[in-house]
């Protein structure tokens, strides 16, 4: 682990080829200091073009065989959800530090084993919440934490699509790869930027719902990720939504959709209300648009005194790994602290939000 102690290169070995694989790569190698030494993925064309336009040296067909490079320090995960789980224990049992792309797992069960292994070996595992990162909700952060809308008492927070199931057919609709729908892949997003926002409260009780109405008769596929076959069993939820109760007395409402019938915009977005003011984000092109609209609603001397604060753009992918890569040099003291256990937590709300779906009833935490 000498590139963690002193000025030798960080070398990383990326796994994925995918949108998300490629965030990490091209983070990555913007970094000084920074090496991806591997790349690992099945489509060898795709291997190939990005290996030779990142200069990556090594490149193969599966992660088992990049895991068997030797001088790796870190290795970051972007692949089918199903398999974060044994790609990040095996790494973490070699001594590398892990990045892993979130959901951190299918389940809480899944993710607590790789919890575990990050404490065992004393290594980082983090993983990718991109969204926090963003300016616009980093901004609204800032004046929540700052009392600028006294206590927040109720939150809704919601990702919603018309036709974006990722690839329908594909292990995105297949429970065992991917641990469930919508819920679990975006709206893992919406849950941590909200619980963020709102200053990490307690969850409680979840009480949720779920439905599958249009994914199995092949409908709401995203355009830009056609099917992966035409034959399929759509096996998870299209839409979800949960009513979460925070300690302290709070309420939090998620919805995370992948497909219902509603305006064609993608749009992720949080609306909150304090005692002293409110706001409303309206991201339209949740991945794509790097500023969403953010208008903040209180008063002065008893009249509206509404604002719409400036945003700058976040740092999405590269911000979460900039920190993941200050993590590891941050060394022994700080590696505890990079346990996986904030995306754990996440874990488990998801969890009991399809539990609670499941048995048509709120599930305490
Ligand atoms: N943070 C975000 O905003 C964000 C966005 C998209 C996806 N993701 C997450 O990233 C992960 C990947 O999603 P994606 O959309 O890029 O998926 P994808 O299906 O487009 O790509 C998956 C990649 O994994 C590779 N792979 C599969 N099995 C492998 C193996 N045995 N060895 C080596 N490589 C293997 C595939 O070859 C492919 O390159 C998922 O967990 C997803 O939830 C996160």
């Amino acid at each position: 682990m000498t590139a963690t102690k002193n000025n030798a290169p960080l070398k990383v070995g990326v796994v994925g080829l995918g949108w998300a694989g490629q965030q990490h790569l091209a983070a990555f190698t913007a970094l000084d200091g920074v090496e991806v030494v591997a790349l690992a993925g099945m489509e060898a064309d795709v291997l190939a073009k990005l290996a030779d336009s990142f200069a990556v040296p090594h490149a193969f067909a599966s992660w088992e065989e990049m895991l068997g490079l030797d001088g790796l320090d870190a290795v970051s995960i972007a692949v089918p959800t199903f398999l974060h789980t044994p790609i990040a224990i095996a790494a973490l049992e070699r001594g590398l530090h892990v990045l892993s792309e979130k959901p951190i797992a299918r389940d809480g069960d899944d993710a607590q084993l790789m919890v575990d292994a990050a404490r065992r070996a004393g290594r980082v595992l983090d993983v990718a919440f991109n969204h926090r990162r963003r300016g616009d909700i980093q901004a609204l952060k800032a004046i929540i934490d700052d009392g600028g809308l006294g206590r927040p008492y109720y939150a809704k927070a919601s990702w919603l699509r018309r036709t974006g199931i990722p690839r329908l057919g594909s292990w995105f609709t297949n429970k065992d790869m991917a641990g469930g729908g919508p819920m679990v892949d975006i709206g893992v997003h919406v849950i941590d930027y909200a619980l963020h926002l709102l200053g990490e409260p307690k969850v409680l009780s979840v009480s949720a719902a779920s439905y599958a109405e249009l994914g199995p008769r092949g409908r709401g596929g995203s355009p830009w990720d056609p099917p992966a076959t035409t034959d399929f069993d759509f096996e998870v939820e299209d839409f979800a939504s949960a009513f979460i109760r925070l300690e302290g007395g709070a309420t939090l409402i998620v919805e995370a959709g992948w497909a219902s019938y509603r305006d064609p915009a993608d749009v992720m977005d949080f609306t909150v209300y304090g005692t002293e003011g409110g706001a409303e984000l309206r991201v339209a092109g949740a991945s794509e648009t790097p500023v969403g609209k953010l208008r903040v609603f209180t008063e002065k001397d008893g009249k509206n005194a509404d604002y719409s604060p400036a945003v700058v753009p976040g740092g999405a992918h590269h911000a979460v790994i900039e920190d993941f890569v200050a993590a590891v040099r941050g060394g022994e003291d700080v590696w505890p602290l990079h346990d996986g256990s904030l995306a754990l937590g996440r874990a488990r709300i998801i969890d009991a939000c399809y539990r609670s779906a499941a048995e048509h009833r709120e599930v305490e935490l």
